[in-house]
């Protein structure tokens, strides 16, 4: 299947890199198409954990080039840094990084007015949203300026005083802001060259049959139209992401896998009907490791919520499903899953009849028993208890998407083929 799109399912976080990392095993191309350094996708090899921010998660083989597409917002300084961190794990980026002359830029600016107001939604505090609305406002800035480093350095101070005027940022936040600006239009003028018509890029690739595989950042719960709004990011994570953000039609995708966590994490604010503010919650927490890789925030989590992923698996048309971190309820005895939401007595039909009143609904549960057994070594899919088994055929006839891969570990070789 030469174009695979892998997309988050729930409110991010569901193990998106690891894939990705392995299905790029077989891919000549791998391309964002949304978000910015909010990610966080972590690959593990052997001893080294790698988390990637904007760089695709397949720069880590060999022989994938890898795109920053159009719909990203892109923040020069942070990607120069993770250029630096990826050379010192011996990771060669060397002409394999293609950012899209129309991606915008997030500028020191932007991240001064994410810290003044992001902590309502609980943001990352990256700057995703200013520069997102900067670019809906045509105030924002393309990384084409970043060929005319005079220019750019303009629009800072242009873009500064309009900031000041209108009391955008913490006026103590100047002297970090311009301490940050010199760094930054370093970063912008080291980044240059890497500067591509990205759609002539992807399309070429395209027509030459090569492998391509789209990587999603976020999740579909967290998408400005279709998430649990105002607590969302401020991009498309869904499927329509693609088609804006790379400029790919979306009907040359062959295959499109959701990827889903095997119980639910959220980081941040905003609803979340099974979250578990008790031991349980906690135990999935301490198993799970469950800390953001962006921000280092412990994630709230709760039972797998089946009325949400059902929403999601229809809204982008998942054609297949990755399950992750089955081995995190190994030792429960026994495992809740969310098949219906309640609101006054009544049973709504679905997730998008509950998204402007989700803090109100009570989640309906199914039990089925847990495995307790370690998961994490087995080698196929068959020697999967019976439990085990049963947990995922349950979820599969709840979203009716099949999962064809299960990750029982965060290593690269510990995932199942079902
Ligand atoms: P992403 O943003 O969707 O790429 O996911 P993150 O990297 O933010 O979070 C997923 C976390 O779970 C990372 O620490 C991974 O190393 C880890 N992980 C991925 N798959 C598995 C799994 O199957 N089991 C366990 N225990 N950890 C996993
Ligand atoms: P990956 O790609 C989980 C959340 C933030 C906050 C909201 C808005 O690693 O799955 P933003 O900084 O985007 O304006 O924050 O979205 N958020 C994520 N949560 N995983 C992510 O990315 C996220 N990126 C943003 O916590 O609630
Ligand atoms: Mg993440």
């Amino acid at each position: 299947m030469p174009v695979t799109a892998v997309i988050g399912g729930q409110w991010g976080d569901e193990g998106k890199g690891k894939l990705v990392d392995l299905l790029c095993e077989d891919m000549d191309v791998v391309a964002r198409y949304q978000g910015g350094a909010n990610a966080g996708h972590t690959v593990k090899i052997d001893s080294d954990t790698i988390i990637l921010h904007q760089v695709p998660s397949g720069i880590l083989r060999p022989d994938c080039i890898c795109i920053l597409g159009h719909g990203m917002v892109v923040d020069p300084s942070a990607l120069s840094e993770e250029l630096d961190a990826l050379e010192q794990y011996g990771i060669s980026t060397d002409g394999r990084i293609q950012i899209s002359y129309t991606a915008h830029i997030v500028t020191p600016i932007h991240k001064a007015m994410d810290r003044a107001t992001g902590h309502i939604v609980g943001t990352t505090l990256r700057g995703i949203g200013p520069a997102y609305a900067d670019k809906a406002r045509r105030l924002g800035i393309q990384a084409v300026d970043m060929l005319d480093i005079t220019r750019l350095g303009q629009y800072l101070i242009d873009r500064l005083k309009i900031g000041v005027q209108q009391g955008e940022f913490k006026a103590d936040e100047l002297d970090a802001i311009r301490d940050e600006m010199q760094s930054f239009l370093y970063a912008a003028d080291r980044l240059a060259p890497m500067l591509t018509d990205t759609i002539a890029s992807i399309h070429q690739a395209m027509d030459g049959g090569k492998n391509i595989l789209i990587e999603g950042a976020q999740g579909t719960l967290l998408d400005l139209d279709m998430g649990t709004y105002p607590f969302v990011t401020s991009s498309h994570p869904t499927v329509g992401g693609i088609a804006a953000g790379l400029g790919f039609p979306v009907k040359n995708i062959d295959r499109l896998m959701g990827v889903f966590k095997a119980y639910t994490t959220r980081v941040g604010e905003g609803p979340f009907p099974t979250e578990l503010n008790d031991e349980v919650g906690e135990r999935l927490q301490e198993q799970g490791a469950e800390f953001g890789a962006t921000t280092g925030r412990k994630r709230r989590c709760g039972w797998f919520d089946a009325v949400a992923a059902a929403y999601a698996c229809r809204i982008n048309g998942f054609t297949e499903l990755a399950l992750t971190k089955l081995d995190v309820l190994d030792k429960f005895d026994s495992i809740k899953v969310c098949t219906a939401y309640e609101l006054d007595g009544d049973t709504l039909p679905g997730f998008s009849a509950a998204i402007h009143q989700l803090d109100l609904v009570k989640p309906v549960y199914t039990e089925l028993p847990g495995w307790r057994t370690d998961t994490s070594d087995l080698k196929s899919a068959e020697a999967l208890p019976t439990e085990a088994r049963d947990y995922i055929q349950r979820l599969e006839e709840l979203v009716q998407v099949p999962f064809v891969k299960v990750s029982i570990g965060a290593e690269r070789s510990q995932i199942l083929t079902l």
